[in-house]
């Protein structure tokens, strides 16, 4: 049987991974800019999160939600302690688009309203509802298309307001990421946050924070939308949450009720995946790595400004990202498989920066030094092109 085939691949399998580092099957040792795609948070098989797997493996991996699973209390607990919404709760599940799936439809179940508010370039996710809010016609299947998606330009406040004028009593939900990722790093400002927040108030619309890239301390806050002092309704959650064992989650303000039924999932909240969350939330408060991440990520960000070469720098925290002008347009190449970086991409010019929330400022500076010195050898050629070309 063939693997079907949909992910355009790197030539490189990794065998071996610390840290902020991975290695290949022939033993080469490369910095981890990427995270796999922001999972990373506390750097990759750190030594308690595998110890606290391994305990748990040997007691009990999985049994269903229809039994107590103290577990996920704990981890409840210790999320609503760090995240410092103590009075929400909490929803399990394992990927990002099922947290996005649950929450749009929690807030309908919430409100009775059937449209969803989302914004041009946002990523939501693959799966029925989470795709259907995503600005990207070429993964919508025609069984996605619904007409109960109202897409607005982002950051756009009188289009919001108009919107919600015209059509609020029809709206359910926002869904908005504080930071777009996907979309190529663009942050939301604070006001349009706070004017989402005050909307939703207004029209009984739920507010709901995809924070499943931008969330669990990546922007150098618990979540990027405490940056706006705004409190969403429905939080979501993933990648960072069990740094690479898949699980996912939704907090749920109080207000917000629930019902035997309402939602459901037969692997969510698994003992084992609790265990990883748990070790994960640990090690971040242990080692501040919610501090290190705005620390470092601030390092990187006034040093990346200075590059003349490189446009746009933005970012909060270790999500930051860059324009690569045509001329340096085999950087992200060259970083990988000449200097052995990892970088992450956002179509079509941008280098996303996702590493793991302990990057220290020695990996910043290792990375600064690689980047640095392959603008230096792309420009050089550049220039020896042009000469090549007058001659
Ligand atoms: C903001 C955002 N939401 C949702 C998702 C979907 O998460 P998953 O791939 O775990 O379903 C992603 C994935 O990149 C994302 O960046």
């Amino acid at each position: 049987m063939k693997l079907f085939d949909v992910y355009p691949l790197n030539d490189i399998t990794i065998t071996k991974a610390k840290g902020s580092y991975v290695w290949d099957d022939a033993g080469t040792k490369y910095l981890d800019m990427y995270g796999g795609h922001a999972v990373i948070s506390i750097g990759h098989t750190h030594p308690h999160w595998v110890l606290r797997i391994e305990e748990q493996l040997h007691k009990i991996a999985f049994y269903s939600n229809s039994i107590k699973i103290p577990i996920q209390q704990q981890l409840a607990e210790k999320l609503g302690k760090l995240s410092g919404k103590e009075d929400y709760q909490l929803f399990l599940i394992n990927s990002g688009a099922e947290a996005n799936e649950n929450a749009l439809k929690l807030a309908s179940f919430h409100n009775g309203k059937k449209k969803v508010v989302a914004f041009s370039k946002s990523f939501h996710g693959r799966t029925s509802l989470a795709v259907a809010v995503t600005d990207n016609p070429a993964i919508v299947a025609p069984v996605n298309e619904t007409d109960h998606v109202i897409f607005l330009p982002y950051n756009d406040e009188k289009a919001l307001e108009n919107c919600f004028e015209q059509r609020g009593h029809e709206i359910s939900s926002v869904i908005i990421e504080a930071i777009q990722g996907v979309g190529g790093i663009v942050p939301a400002t604070e006001s349009f946050l706070q004017k989402i927040r005050s909307l939703c108030d207004q029209y009984n619309a739920v507010y709901i924070a995809d924070s499943v890239q931008d969330g669990y301390g990546r922007s150098g806050q618990f979540f990027a939308h405490d940056y706006a002092g705004v409190t969403a309704d429905i939080y979501t959650m993933a990648k960072g949450m069990g740094n690479g064992f898949p699980i996912g989650g939704i907090l749920i303000a109080p207000h917000i009720a629930p019902k035997h039924g309402l939602l459901g999932t037969t692997f969510g909240g698994n003992q084992l995946a609790c265990a990883a969350a748990l070790a994960v939330l640990e090690v971040m408060e242990e080692e501040s790595l919610i501090e290190n991440a705005h620390k470092v990520g601030s390092y990187l960000l006034e040093r990346l400004s200075t590059i003349p070469e490189i446009k746009n720098v933005r970012g909060r925290g270790l999500m930051i990202g860059f324009d690569v002008p045509e001329e340096l347009k085999d950087l992200k190449k060259n970083l990988l498989y000449k200097h052995h970086v990892f970088t992450g991409e956002a179509k079509p010019n941008v280098i996303r920066l996702l590493p793991s929330l302990a990057l220290t400022k020695d990996h910043a500076i290792e990375f600064l030094e690689a980047l640095q010195s392959e603008i230096a050898s792309l420009s050089l050629k550049g220039k020896e092109n042009k000469v090549a070309e007058t001659v």
